[in-house]
């Protein structure tokens, strides 16, 4: 899924590294929007010094890139002047120079340079900015369907930078499925039954809270098992199962109807040898590659028929509508 394209720039200024995420599916509409909230658009790492990175997601073509004092901007990727997009371009000083006529853009989305005229810039030469905070190993970005600013912060992970605790293991994928529906499915207790073959570790309680833009849910397992997800609004869950594991999931809408998974594991030194398979349990037949289906081939009912048994799929929803607000 990720590429390089083009390799070094032909700009003017020292090399440019381009990369392009390319995605799998098929684009796919839905009946809900993308809702608004912090986003994992790629890794810190994938977003490498002078780098410009092509990638489709929240229904737009963007550009991720990183210039030279080394921070990391997000734009849209289409050149106002006429069209061209961003991604083929080159870093020049602290902006991104589009590869057609060469005008820079800052982190800013306004046009700051056009090489070939008399100093003034058009006040209509900018593009779509995106807020980032680069946290924990993720550039994570801010959408909001009206352009607001950010509600909230992206809580930081301390297990990351902690010497006892591993790197990431890294799983990236994509899938069909709106990104409400995947959410939903963690407050979707008798699923687990039928999906997720969870009869041979029962489920003896679980409890969805919220707080504003964050939800925690909380699972004890037979045989003393607890497992958290704590969601920071819809994009971002960080998955815990004490002295074991801690997995900061980014979900990412590409477009309505699909999303792109980047998954960042980190175990305690001493459960490394247990690494794969935890992986395993997340991402396997048992975990996410038994919902895979069922994403792809339902729909979304308007009202959907819920029994009392499926309380927290409606408290879910309720909570996730100020992701739609605005
Ligand atoms: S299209 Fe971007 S500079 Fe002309
Ligand atoms: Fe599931």
């Amino acid at each position: 899924m990720f590429g390089q394209v083009g390799g070094a720039s032909t700009g003017q200024s020292a090399a440019t590294t381009r990369l392009r995420v390319r995605s799998v599916l098929t684009p796919r509409d839905h009946p809900l929007p993308v809702p608004n909230g912090w986003y994992g658009l790629v890794g810190s790492a994938q977003l490498g010094d002078r780098t410009v990175v092509s990638i489709r997601a929240v229904g737009r073509d963007l550009v991720a890139f990183r210039a030279d004092d080394g921070a990391a901007r997000v734009l849209d990727a289409h050149c106002p002047h006429a069209g061209a997009h961003m991604g083929g371009g080159w870093i020049e000083g602290d902006r991104l120079a589009c590869p057609y006529h060469g005008w820079e853009y800052g982190g800013d989305g306004r046009c700051r340079h056009i090489p070939y005229h008399d100093g003034r810039v058009p006040e209509r030469a900018a593009v779509r900015s995106y807020p980032v905070i680069e946290q924990d190993g993720f550039v994570w970005f801010w959408y909001h369907a009206g352009d607001a600013a950010p509600g909230w912060d992206v809580d930081p992970v301390p297990e990351v930078s902690d010497p006892d605790w591993t790197d990431a293991v890294v799983y990236e994928s994509e899938l069909v499925a709106a990104l409400q529906e995947m959410g939903e499915n963690n407050v979707d207790y008798a699923h687990f039954n039928y999906v997720h073959r969870a009869g041979k570790i029962p489920l003896l309680s679980s409890t969805f809270t919220v707080d504003g833009p964050r939800s925690r849910v909380v699972e004890v397992l037979g045989g003393g098992t607890t497992f958290t997800r704590d969601a920071c609004g819809p994009g971002i869950a960080v998955l815990r199962v004490p002295d074991t594991m801690t997995m900061i999931a980014a979900t990412t809408p590409i477009d309505r109807g699909n999303c792109r998974l980047r998954w960042h594991f980190h175990f305690p030194n001493a459960m490394q040898s247990m690494a794969d398979d935890l992986v395993e349990t997340v991402i396997g037949d048992y975990g996410l590659a038994a919902d895979r289906p069922i994403w792809e081939h339902k729909v979304w009912p308007e009202r959907p028929v819920l029994v009392k048994a499926d309380a927290a799929i409606a408290e879910f929803r309720r909570w996730y509508a100020q992701f739609y607000e605005g």
